[in-house]
Formats: C-alpha cells, structure tokens, sequence
C-alpha cells in the first residue's frame, strides 16, 4: 500500500495509521542514511512558537535548512501581534499565505487543531498544552526501534509526570499498534488520563500502574522518563513537593535487562542523573538526534516530496 501524506495536518498521533507510522520512520531512516541537501529547495518553513522549546523548534529548523528550504518564524510570541490581540485564527491565516508548511507549538490544548481549520497548509503540531506531542512520538518510535531492533512486543515504562506530559499521551496511543506491554510509573495524582487508559482497554493493551520505577525497572525493555511539568501546576507548592519524586541513577540499573535502553523527551530537570549518561542504557542524547531525521522525513512527506 503506497502512503501519500502530502498535505496533511499532523495534529494528533491518532490520526496516523500503522502504516503511515512505519512509512515515516522508513523515510526517516533513509534520510539519516542519505541525506538530501535539495529535497524541499524553494520552500519555506513557518516556525510558529508560542511556548519555549530548545529540540523541537531547532530540530524542525535544522530539518527544513538540511533538505534545501528556508525557515520564518518566531520563537517568542511577544514580539508578534498576538500581543496586540490578534487571535490564532487569524495570525494562522496570515502566516499560511506566506509559508508552505506550519510548525507549531502553543501552549493551550486544540491550538494546533484550531490552526489548521485557518489554512489549507498543513499543521505539523509541536505541542499543544499537555494533550498531544505527535512528532515527539514519531522520533520516539524510530528511536526504540533504532536501538531495539524492533517495534513489536516490547516491555516499556512511562515514569514521571503522566498526567500533563503530553509526549506520554501521545507515545501511550501509538504504542498500540505494536502490542507493548506498558507500565506507567506516577504519583496517583500524575497517572496517565483516564481517557487514555480506556483507550488501551478498548485494544486490549496490557497495562498496569505503579508508584515507584523499582517496581518495573527490571521488567522492561523501555524505561521512558519524563519531567514532572512545573509549568502545568496551578499550586507551585505541590509542584515543589512532588517534583524530585523520581530520580534515576546508575546504582538503579544493576539489576536491568542487558537490553534495556532509556529514553527521555527532555529536558530533564534533575530525573536523571548524569551518573547514567555514559552507561550502555542510556539512550536520551541519540533519541534528541534522530528529532532531526523523524522531522526531515514529515516535512518532506507532507509537501508530497517523498511517498512510501
Ligand atoms: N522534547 C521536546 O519537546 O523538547 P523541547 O521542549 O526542547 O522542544
């Protein structure tokens, strides 16, 4: 079956089939092998940035610039006219007459979605608020992949702040098309959503809940660390009792799977100590790179420079 994802808004990971999942992470792996310095010649990337971001911004704009294309955009929405009051409809209409391919991320769930009902361009979302981080995911599977030498079958633990990391959400909803077995690690009051866990349910996805990454540690296959996400917490003083809940260090791998590999969207803010950077399992820095890859190859497939 040909994939052809030429003009699509990628706003929700849901929205990718199977083999829309697998044909990016092919084209992406292609281009890490190969690159194509004239691929998107002639195009131009809107980098629309209303919430901070250090790989998504940089490696969508890296991606564009390494296949030939030119990047606009902002990186602080003060310096834009939201900050007079123009509403993101319209700043979204404007900007996709002037560029051929949105990227952007906001900080209020439904932004991308609200975006893409301004523009025929297509959306690419790189975050809205704490509901879905769809190229994050992306990234995520052709990282587990790359290092695991599969995607099927897998044991993976999602451990910190489930309830708003929206990089989860969107990594718990893809991983049902590979009949992972998944364990979420929070604190009650940071569980993965009860949408999502229906949603699992509904597919017949094992998964259980727990408290402590000692509970899974050797159990898994994926240990996938998040950041408990302070700016998501209405009270900051239950931010600040909850916030170094989980603290990965190299004394808590002794025990692991040979194969198990770690994972971490980033930033990481003190979940992981540097102890376990230069053990075999850590993944995280490799995970970052291949943003790069996973972003050149959407790009190229939804301005229909490259099909599968
Ligand atoms: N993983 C991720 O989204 O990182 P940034 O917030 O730096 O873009």
């Amino acid at each position: 079956m040909t994939v052809n994802l030429t003009g699509k808004d990628i706003i929700s990971i849901q929205e990718l089939s199977r083999e829309e999942i697998l044909a990016v992470l092919e084209n992406a792996r292609s281009l890490k092998n190969t690159p194509q310095p004239k691929l998107l010649e002639n195009y131009v990337m809107g980098s629309c940035f209303y919430e901070p971001s250090t790989r998504t911004r940089l490696s969508f704009e890296t991606a564009m610039q390494r296949l030939g294309g030119r990047v606009v955009g902002f990186a602080d929405p003060t310096v834009t006219s939201t900050k007079k009051g123009e509403t993101l409809y319209d700043s979204t209409r404007i900007i996709g007459q002037y560029v051929d391919v949105i990227v952007m991320r906001h900080p209020l769930e439904g932004s991308a979605r609200r975006a893409s009902e301004a523009t025929e361009k297509p959306i690419l979302n790189g975050g809205d608020g704490t509901n879905q981080h769809p190229t994050q995911t992306l990234l995520d599977l052709f990282t587990i992949d790359e290092c695991q030498n599969k995607l099927e079958d897998l044991d993976i633990a999602l451990v910190g702040d489930l309830k708003y990391g929206r990089t989860t959400h969107s990594l718990a909803q893809a991983l049902i098309h590979f009949n992972s077995h998944l364990y979420f690690v929070a604190p009650d009051s940071l569980q993965m959503p009860n949408y999502i866990c229906e949603e699992l349910k509904a597919k017949n996805i094992k998964f259980s809940l727990h408290e402590k990454i000692d509970d899974v540690i050797d159990k898994v296959d994926i240990l996938y660390m998040t950041r408990i996400q302070g700016e998501r917490f209405a009270d900051q003083i239950e931010y600040q009792k909850i916030k170094n809940i989980f603290v990965l260090n190299a004394k808590m791998l002794e025990n692991v799977r040979p194969n198990l590999n770690i994972l971490h969207p980033l930033p990481r803010v003190g979940e992981i100590t540097t102890d376990v950077d230069t053990t075999k399992h850590a993944y995280y820095f490799e995970q970052a790179e291949n943003g790069l890859y996973v972003r050149q190859a959407l790009l190229a497939m939804v301005l229909g420079k490259l099909n599968k």
